[in-house]
């Protein structure tokens, strides 16, 4: 019989490589890594051509991090993998190739230093190079290239210290500028870090934001210095000058029980480009990035197909067939001596009279391919205007209805939020237009104040339910004193409940056991079959499942009585999880911060297929990936797990990366729904936020790849948001998840949340991870609390999930 479950059961040797080989930590999946390294990184500054490094360049090497280099932030996005190249060692492949020579004095300096420092420790403090060393180097060298780490990890945010440079960090920087002319900072960092010292400082001609570049992007980073190839990364985040330079940041952590989003929907680039004053305190903008060659974006034609243009104005029209899409052809060259790509950008300016607005909105991208000196590229871009409708949460134009103001729309593109040109046509909407009338949910109840596009606030009245009297939390649930259950306490526990019940697979009535492979086969509908098992089997498998093999975050289904696998889960986002105890590798890829960079799609596609392959050769079925919040906070510990401070940006890069997940037959998991924007006290802190902010910024990136990817899965987060825990919201996961987006997939709690799966059960979270509460499930179903149906609704959402892991298609 074909058993696509095989696998998950039997867990056999089996490389899933083409040639009979391994790909779990394969050279062609180090190449993708690699590969996506270089995409991601972004060129800041380059002055005087100090880059790519020229021939035979004598190059001296400060910081520890070039030996320390960060590979990728810390927590359940760490990656196990059988190296992880740093910086120094990248140069030498360079040396290696006879491209530079690297100032060996340094080297043994820093010797000496790791002789006493924890390496690996990635903290801030810095090696105290000597003076007389840094004027002995300056005198041999022709360049110096300093190096700037900072890590963080799930669980805590990043001090505002970290935003700036430490002590050691500015004393370093200081003695190679007093004696080196050319100077060249490479920053290794999880997010954002103060730039302004880069920029105003004559001597620092060249800086490559590294980012975390995964297992070569000490490789990478050397490449890119050395001109073997041309960077092409482009920011997804505003680089200010301080910290206390990003909207919200005086409040970021002001409380350890609630967040106030009164920034509202200024975040990133939208507050910097639009409040007044905000403009100069960026340092380099949103979408910025520069190259080896010089590029010129020329406008050919922008147009729509309902009306012609007179005196550069044409009409939107709501009534005509694509009246309201926005026709934009664009001609790319590359104007300089080095081939290159290059990422244009489209930017919408909308009338903003009775609802704020930012003044820019990225509305479409698209990178070039590999343009050679001379050689032209035509980009043509379709921008459906309803799309960029603002939810209107006041009633300005309709309430609670996505609404396009009468009133001029105008374009911009170009190769970053501020350099840009205009299109000529002016697009005019002669009256306000409701595009989706949609209604109210997950409304702020403790929201006091949210910002207006003047950088003012308007005060709002304090709803009557702050402190969320409805949420319930676990039974019995305790913070252990070192912070968090372990899962081997968990595993041990499971285990316990999985032997108990192989026992009864030896039951003389198992015959009449409705057959879960009868499903698959498509002889039996799945709610027919769910119908026909005891209540005890569904509520059980409503939770988590014990690990089997290599994994380490637990599995679902687990009733080989009835045929259904045990299916297990696995970490991301950087990379397939394996904790080294496992004794198995995989490939580390970088950041999703800079995988978002690449603003290249199918970079984030081939990372997606390659981990998904990664997951089944392994015997898993779900990755727990991608991660795609918003960086509302340059300081959220988890922004390295994240794509960008711009919904779009967010849900397209989601959207290639399950793509690719799933077309290997992999499970994406999108997490975390949503609003988990810090980290510190995530399990209880509550996001308040309006609901226009909240549709048009932080989930507008789920309903993005909700729509155009369909995962198969999605992780609610830890926090609360307005109030509520959102694995037991229902006008989150059933009103607008599921009911408004179309959602068909499975919902899983975050891994050992507080919140009672009795209410998450109502809400529509299907599957309580790494265990579930099965006996307060029983009993809530006993005293009539929850219905029987409300429990199959979910068990048929998780077997669907199983199916579809094991490669069966599911029938509607
Ligand atoms: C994280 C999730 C992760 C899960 C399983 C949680 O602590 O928030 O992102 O997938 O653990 O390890």
């Amino acid at each position: 019989m074909d058993n696509r479950f095989a696998s998950f059961i039997y867990q056999p040797m089996k490389p899933l490589g083409s040639d009979g080989t391994m790909l779990t930590a394969s050279s062609r999946h180090i190449r993708i890594s690699h590969d996506a390294a270089l995409s991601g990184m972004v060129l800041l500054k380059n002055e005087k051509k100090v880059l790519p490094l020229k021939k035979k360049s004598m190059v001296a090497l400060f910081g520890k991090t070039q030996y320390d280099t960060i590979k990728g932030g810390g927590g359940s996005g760490d990656v196990t993998c059988a190296y992880s190249r740093n910086i120094n060692e990248g140069m030498k492949l360079m040396e290696r190739q006879g491209l530079l020579t690297l100032y060996s004095p340094l080297a043994d300096f820093y010797k000496g230093y790791f002789a006493q420092a924890t390496p690996g420790d990635h903290g801030t403090k810095e090696a105290d190079v000597p003076a007389d060393l840094v004027k002995r180097a300056a005198k041999d060298c022709d360049v110096a290239v300093i190096t700037i780490g900072r890590f963080s990890w799930e669980g805590g945010d990043r001090r505002e210290y970290e935003f700036s440079l430490s002590v050691g960090e500015e004393s370093m920087i200081a003695r190679v500028c007093e004696y080196f002319e050319n100077v060249v900072v490479v920053l290794n960092v999880v997010g954002p870090i103060t730039t302004g010292w880069i920029a105003d400082n004559e001597k620092i001609k060249g800086a490559l934001m590294a980012w975390c570049g995964g297992m070569e992007g000490g490789a990478a980073v050397a490449e890119l210095l050395c001109g073997i190839v041309n960077p092409s990364g482009h920011l997804t985040d505003t680089l200010a000058r301080d910290y206390m330079d990003y909207p919200g940041a005086d409040t970021f952590n002001e409380s350890k029980d609630y967040a106030n989003y009164t920034e509202d929907i200024f975040v990133g680039y939208r507050y910097f480009e639009t409040i007044p004053g905000a403009a100069e305190k960026v340092v380099y903008p949103f979408g910025y990035g520069l190259s080896y060659t010089t590029f010129d974006i020329k406008e050919q034609k922008c147009w729509t197909e309902a009306a012609k243009a007179k005196k550069g104005v044409a009409s939107l029209s709501a009534e005509a067939e694509n009246g309201l899409t926005i026709h934009l052809n664009l001609e790319v060259k590359n104007t300089g001596r080095m081939a290159g790509r290059q990422v244009v950008q489209v930017y919408l300016n909308a009338p903003a009279v009775k609802l704020t607005r930012a003044s820019r909105e990225l509305v479409a991208f698209k990178k070039t391919k590999l343009l050679k000196p001379g050689e032209k590229e035509l980009i043509a871009f379709d921008i459906d205007l309803r799309a960029a409708a603002a939810f209107d949460d006041i009633g300005a134009v309709k309430m609670s209805a996505r609404v396009l103001e009468a009133g001029e729309y105008r374009l911009f593109y170009g190769s970053s939020v501020r350099d840009t040109e205009v299109a000529k046509t002016v697009f005019v909407l002669d009256n306000d237009l409701a595009v989706e009338q949609l209604s109210s949910k997950v409304a702020p109840t403790a929201l006091s104040k949210r910002m207006l596009a003047d950088g003012s606030y308007v005060e709002l009245e304090p709803g009557n339910n702050p402190d969320s009297p409805c949420t319930t939390e676990m039974e019995g649930w305790t913070l252990p004193q070192h912070g968090l259950l372990t899962h081997d306490m968990l595993n041990e526990m499971r285990l316990d409940d999985a032997r108990r019940r192989t026992q009864f697979g030896e039951d003389p009535e198992s015959r009449q056991r409705p057959d879960f492979m009868k499903v698959a086969e498509g002889k039996m509908s799945i709610e027919e079959f769910v119908g026909r098992l005891p209540i005890e089997v569904l509520i059980e498998m409503l939770g988590g499942q014990p690990n089997t093999g290599v994994a380490d975050t637990f599995g679902m289904g687990n009733f080989m009585e009835y045929n259904i696998p045990n299916v297990m889960t696995t970490d991301g986002p950087a990379g397939v999880r394996i904790r080294p105890e496992r004794g198995m590798n995989t490939t580390a890829f970088p950041s999703a911060t800079l995988l978002a960079c690449s603003w290249d799609p199918d970079i984030l596609s081939a990372v997606g297929f390659a981990a998904g392959m990664e997951t089944k050769e392994n015997h898993m079925g779900m990755w727990l990936a991608p991660g795609m919040n918003i960086h509302r906070n340059p300081l959220c510990g988890r922004n390295f797990e994240y794509y960008s401070e711009d919904p779009l940006l967010t849900g397209l890069m989601a959207t290639a990366m399950v793509t690719g997940i799933q077309q290997s037959g992999t499970s994406a998991c999108i997490k975390h729904f949503c609003c988990n924007n810090k980290e510190e006290d995530r399990m209880r802190c509550d996001a308040r936020v309006s609901e226009r902010a909240l549709r048009d910024i932080y989930l507008k990136g789920f309903e993005i790849c909700i729509k155009n990817a369909h995962p198969w899965s999605l992780m609610t987060c830890y926090n609360r948001v307005n109030g509520l825990y959102p694995s037991e919201n229902r006008e989150l996961l059933q009103g607008i998840l599921r009911d408004e987006w179309g959602y068909d997939g499975m919902v899983t709690t975050d891994w050992l949340n507080r919140v009672s799966q009795v209410n998450e059960i109502k809400a529509g979270n299907d599957l309580k991870m790494p265990a579930g509460e099965p006996e307060r499930v029983l009993k809530a179903v006993e005293s009539g609390e929850l219905s029987r149906s409300q429990i199959e609704a979910c068990a048929v959402r998780i077997l669907k999930t199983i199916l579809r892991m094991g490669g069966y298609e599911i029938k509607k």
